[in-house]
């Protein structure tokens, strides 16, 4: 127990510490007990407040509970009043980070949104071998990749892994909101700062704190309100809109992007200083046709969780699937994967999903379409994902004959059967 004379001293003390309960008086010479209930309320949503009114002032108990007070006692004080008081502020504190922890679980285990990456390419490998070494540190991270390539995922991986795990993961989709609502969503309000804010608001990063806040598409970030996502991530604190004092606040920053931000800085769409400070460990994520070796195993691991979310029984991809699948350029990345095969596990009447079941642009796509490499920088592969799309190109222009097509390539069959193989497109049986 801390006892404090002085509300300002409280809640300084309250922003560092921990605590179960506050009891205040309503009567106090630097700060009245209303204003200090507004700003625990604000900056300590978690700690309830036990407030002491004089006796029989039923406007000033009412006033407390508008405040954000928990619950009053009005005084002369009896002891066991108080004791009880307290204990049932601090049961309902208790209780509810118990239901918080148990929401966080039950959200941890529905999929896909808690799921692991799948993938054993060299560029995946690179990936977690790079979220398992920065997901314990502090360090602020800029997640890059088309969309559809697991953004989310790994934002939420690297909050798994770190210390904050226990602590809420709060995540913001910058693009999604205008300016002004993104602006009050990130850095709450107080009541009264504006018509429609009836209440206090303890926005997004005090809602994580102690977690991880997830800015997801910050490059779409508005010009606006940089600086003031800048000040917050040096100064690690934020002043609400109207709200007289900063709150410190502990959170660690993930971000994401699917925009170039060095082209967003030369058009002066995104302030190079945040940029920096955001920028500390990037995790670039390759897009799905540059991983050409992992599709089938993602497709299979997808066919499995909707077959079992719909009680069918789909086990697996004929051959033809497998070589339209791996084939495919995948604009959509993985998301287009999982969602084709969502489709057509609802589709299929048997155990494996045939051509049939795909869609169209998939179903009549062909590989020589495909072109190794166009002028787009995001169209580079990796030189084996090259050899990939031109073995498959060879075995698709012989019609599938491996014998015709080792000839092709110049090399011997059993070092043809286990490229393949690698590839996912030819199992040994
Ligand atoms: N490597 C992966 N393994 C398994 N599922 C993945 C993988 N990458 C993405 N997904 C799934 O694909 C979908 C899109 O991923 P998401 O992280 O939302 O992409 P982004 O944020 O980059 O647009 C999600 O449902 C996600 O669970
Ligand atoms: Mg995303």
């Amino acid at each position: 127990m801390v006892w404090q004379t002085r509300p300002s001293e409280a809640l300084a003390t309250l922003a560092n510490e921990t605590f179960d309960v506050v009891v205040t008086d309503l009567q106090m010479r630097e700060m009245n007990g209303l204003e200090l209930c507004e700003r625990v309320a604000l900056n300590r949503p978690d700690v309830p407040v036990v407030v002491l009114t004089a006796f029989g002032s039923l406007d000033s108990a009412i006033a407390a509970i508008r405040a954000g007070a928990y619950d009053f006692i009005s005084k002369p004080v009896e002891l066991d009043v108080l004791s009880i008081a307290i204990e049932r502020a601090a049961n309902n504190k208790r209780l509810r980070e118990e239901v918080k922890r148990l929401r966080i679980e039950a959200e941890a285990e529905t999929w896909p949104r808690d799921r692991e990456l799948v993938g054993e390419s060299a560029a995946m490998r690179a990936v977690h071998d790079l979220i398992s070494r920065v997901a314990t540190s502090e360090a602020t991270v800029l997640v890059i990749g088309e969309s559809g390539t697991g953004k989310d995922v790994v934002a939420r991986m690297i909050h798994k892994r770190s210390r904050r795990a226990s602590a809420p993961f709060v995540a913001v989709n910058c693009a999604a909101l205008p300016e002004h609502l993104l602006e009050s969503e990130l850095f709450g309000y107080v009541r009264g700062a504006f018509t429609d804010a009836k209440e206090n608001h303890p926005g997004l990063f005090v809602q994580a704190r102690g977690g991880t806040l997830f800015l997801d598409e910050v490059g779409d970030l508005p010009l606006l309100l940089q600086p003031k996502l800048l000040r917050a991530l040096q100064e690690r604190a934020v002043r609400p809109l109207g709200a007289k004092s900063e709150i410190a606040v502990d959170v660690r920053i993930v971000c994401a992007t699917n925009r170039d931000l060095e082209t967003a800085i030369e058009e002066r769409r995104f302030r190079e200083d945040l940029y920096y400070r955001l920028n500390v460990v990037q995790v670039p994520l390759p897009p799905l046709r540059a991983r050409g070796g992992d599709i089938l195993g993602l497709a299979l691991g997808f066919i499995r969780h909707f077959a079992s979310v719909s009680q069918k029984n789909v086990k697996g991809f004929s051959k033809e699937v497998g070589q339209k699948l791996v084939s495919y350029a995948w604009p959509g990345n993985v998301r287009e994967l999982q969602n084709s095969m969502e489709r057509a596990v609802a589709l299929t009447r048997l155990e494996e999903i045939c051509v049939d079941d795909l869609p169209e642009k998939i179903r009549d796509y062909r590989f020589s379409h495909v072109v190794v490499a166009g002028n787009d920088p995001a169209e580079l592969v990796p030189l084996d994902e090259v050899e990939r799309r031109y073995i498959l190109r060879v075995l698709e222009a012989v019609a599938g004959n491996k014998t015709a097509a080792a000839r092709v390539l110049g090399l011997e069959r059993k070092t043809l059967y286990r490229k393949l193989e690698r590839y996912g497109v030819e199992t040994k049986s």
